[in-house]
C-alpha cells in the first residue's frame, strides 16, 4: 500500500505512539483487503460504547490508547452506550454498570471524541454530503450513510474507526471504490409500504431472501413510491441486521443510483413476504408484553411529538422505554414533550437504547416497532419479541 510522506511519518512515530499504532491499524486492514493507499475521511462514528459489550478488555485498550495522549483529528461521535449517562437510575442500571460506563465514556471524550451516544448521528451534525468518504462503525448508520446519504464507508470495527479518528484516513477498499458501489440485482417491491413496521419487515425479507442465494449482492429497489426518513432508518436498521448489508440503491432516494443501469437479476418482495416477515418476528404472545419500547434507531423529534400527543393525560401499564439522542430529548424537553410522556409514566432515555442495556432477562416479552430489536431482544437478551407498527406499540404500552 502506498503512504504519502505524512502518512509514512505518523508509521514511524512522528505524531507519538497512539497515531503510530493507529497507522498501524489502518495499514494492516488496508493490507488484508489490497487497498492501494489511504483516503481521507472527515467524519467519524464509533460504535462499541456499551460497557454490556466492551467489557474490561475493550476499555483496556480505550485507556491505553488515551494514555499515550490519542486525539481526534476530526469530527467523531459515538454510539449508544449502556445507559442514560443524566438519569442511569430510571433504568435500573446497576451502579457499578454505571460506573464501568462511564469509564468508557470518559475514555473517549479524553481523545476528543464528542460524546452524542446516538446512532443517528446524521441528525444532528455529523452529516456527510455526497461522495464523502467517511468511516463509520454503527450498522445502520453504515448503510443510512451509503445508501441514503451516498457518503462512501465501510462497515467499520471499534479500533478501525478510533484509527480512522486519530489520524483522518481509512484504507481506499470495499465501498470507497466506485466499480463495488454497483447495484447487481433488482428487488421490485410489489406492496405499498407505510410505517417503521413495513420497512423493517422490507429489510428481515430482504436480508433473508439474500442470505438464501449466498452471493454477495447490492439490491436496487424498485417500487417504493414514497419513504420518510425514519421509514429509511428503520429500514436501514433491518436489513443490516438480517441481511449483513451496508448498502442498497432505491430508486429515488439513494443518489447515484441514476449512474448505475438496472442489472437483470430481478426478484420481487410481495405483501405475502413482508407478512411472513412480520410473523417470524412476532412472538405472538399477546397477554405477555412486560416492556414496550420505541426508538431503534433512536427516535426523531416528531416521532416523539407524536408519542407525547398519544400519551398526554393517560397512564401507561407497563415498562414504555423511548429512546433518543440527547440533543433530540434537549428539543423535546423544551417543547414539553418530554414531560408529556413522563406524566403518562413512560421514560424517556437518552443516550442507550433497548439492545445495547445491560437488561438481559430483565423482561419476558417486549413489543417494538423494530425489526433489530426484536433479533436482538431474543439472540442477546433472552426475551421475546412483538414486531408491531408504531401506533400499535404505543396502544400496548397503554393497555
Ligand atoms: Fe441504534 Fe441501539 Fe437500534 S444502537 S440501531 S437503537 S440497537
Amino acid at each position: 500500500m502506498k503512504l504519502t510522506r505524512e502518512e509514512q511519518g505518523i508509521l514511524t512515530g512522528t505524531n507519538g505512539p497512539a497515531a503510530r499504532k493507529a497507522m498501524e491499524i489502518l495499514v494492516a486492514l488496508g493490507t488484508i483487503y489490497g487497498a492501494d493507499r489511504l483516503v481521507t475521511v472527515r467524519s467519524v462514528q464509533i460504535a462499541g460504547v456499551s460497557y454490556d459489550n466492551l467489557g474490561e478488555a475493550g476499555l483496556e485498550f480505550l485507556s491505553e490508547m488515551a494514555s499515550k495522549g490519542a486525539t481526534t483529528k476530526i469530527l467523531t461521535t459515538l454510539n449508544p452506550a449502556g445507559m442514560d449517562v443524566e438519569n442511569w437510575e430510571a433504568l435500573g442500571i446497576d451502579p457499578e454498570f454505571a460506573r464501568n460506563q462511564n469509564r468508557v465514556i470518559e475514555a473517549y471524550t479524553s481523545m476528543g471524541i464528542v460524546p452524542t451516544c446516538s446512532c443517528t448521528p446524521y441528525l444532528f451534525g455529523n452529516l456527510p454530503h455526497y461522495g464523502e468518504h467517511i468511516a463509520w462503525a454503527e450498522s445502520s448508520a453504515v448503510t443510512y450513510a451509503n445508501s441514503v446519504l451516498g457518503a462512501c464507508t465501510n462497515r467499520e470495527g471499534g479500533p478501525s474507526a478510533l484509527a480512522a479518528a486519530i489520524t483522518g484516513r481509512t484504507p481506499n477498499y470495499g465501498f470507497h471504490l466506485s466499480e463495488n458501489r454497483r447495484p447487481t440485482l433488482t428487488v421490485r417491491v410489489v406492496a405499498k409500504l407505510s410505517g417503521t413496521r413495513d420497512f423493517g419487515a422490507l429489510g428481515i425479507s430482504l436480508g433473508k431472501l439474500i442470505e438464501a442465494r449466498k452471493t454477495r449482492a447490492i439490491p436496487l429497489l424498485c417500487g417504493i413510491t414514497h419513504a420518510t426518513m425514519e421509514e429509511l432508518k428503520s429500514f436501514c436498521a433491518s436489513v443490516a441486521t438480517y441481511g449483513g448489508l451496508a448498502l442498497f440503491h432505491m430508486e429515488g432516494i439513494t443518489p447515484e443510483s441514476v449512474l448505475y443501469p438496472t442489472p437483470d437479476d430481478t426478484l420481487a418482495i410481495t405483501r405475502d413476504n413482508l407478512e411472513e416477515a412480520v410473523r417470524t418476528s412476532d412472538a405472538l404472545e399477546t397477554n405477555k408484553v412486560d416492556f414496550v419500547t420505541l426508538g431503534c434507531p433512536h427516535l426523531s423529534l416528531e416521532e416523539i411529538a407524536h408519542v407525547a400527543s398519544q400519551l398526554k393525560g393517560k397512564k401507561v401499564t407497563k415498562t414504555f422505554w423511548i429512546t433518543t439522542a440527547r440533543p433530540t430529548k434537549q428539543i423535546a424537553d423544551r417543547m414539553g414533550y418530554t414531560a408529556d410522556i413522563e406524566a403518562a409514566g413512560a421514560v424517556v432515555a437518552a443516550d442507550s437504547c433497548c439492545v445495547v442495556a445491560p437488561i438481559k432477562n430483565h423482561f419476558k416479552v417486549m413489543a417494538t416497532d423494530s425489526a433489530k430489536a426484536c433479533y436482538y431482544a431474543a439472540s442477546k437478551h433472552g426475551f421475546k419479541a412483538r414486531l408491531l407498527n408504531f401506533e400499535e406499540v404505543i396502544q400496548e404500552a397503554l393497555k
